[in-house]
């Protein structure tokens, strides 16, 4: 995998060798291409790799109806969409993204899909009962101030962190 395999804090491991898909994250942690009509591909295909397992964790902590979820750097959603069935319509989900081009077409009456940049914008405090955050930190310089901010996102009476 392109991801955390060839870079240490936003440089290359020593001897490593950068390719050419993973050049453009050299420039500031996480820059992918929104032109590259391969970026929802590959999503799909960490979908594919990584969400049964996802799921399965998500489970066991017990995601249920009425819930109040963060998904943050949702990609292509699939795991928004999971947790928009399972809080159902009495829950909410909320899916964040720095882009959200491929979240625009998930239309569910309890998920709220909003553009924001997990670095830089202020998220609620105290709010969710579920922050899931999943192959963003590795990329972000800032990862341990802002797994403080989600952090700081569960509610006090919280029911889950994964
Ligand atoms: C490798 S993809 C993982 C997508 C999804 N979490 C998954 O596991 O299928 C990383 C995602 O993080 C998003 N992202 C990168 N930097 C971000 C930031 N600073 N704030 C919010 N999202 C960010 C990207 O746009 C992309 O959708």
């Amino acid at each position: 995998m392109i991801f955390g395999t060839y870079l240490i804090d936003g440089k290359p491991a020593p001897g490593s060798s950068v390719p050419r898909a993973a050049r453009p994250l050299l420039n500031n942690g996480y820059a992918p291409d929104k032109s590259d009509m391969r970026e929802g591909d590959r999503f799909g295909a960490l979908e594919k790799l990584f969400d049964a397992g996802t799921i399965q964790l998500l489970s066991e902590r017990g995601v249920a109806e009425g819930w109040h979820c963060l998904e943050v750097g949702a990609g292509r959603g699939s795991i928004a969409a999971w947790l928009s069935e399972g809080v159902g319509p009495t829950g909410r989900v909320i899916a964040t993204d720095i882009n959200t081009r491929f979240l625009d077409t998930l239309q569910r009456p309890n998920l709220e899909v909003r553009r924001h940049n997990i670095v830089t914008d202020p998220l609620p405090e105290d709010e969710f009962d579920l922050v899931h955050v999943r192959l963003v930190l590795m990329h972000l310089p800032e990862r341990d101030a802002v797994l403080g901010h989600l952090i700081k996102g569960i509610s006090p009476i919280s029911r889950g962190v994964s």
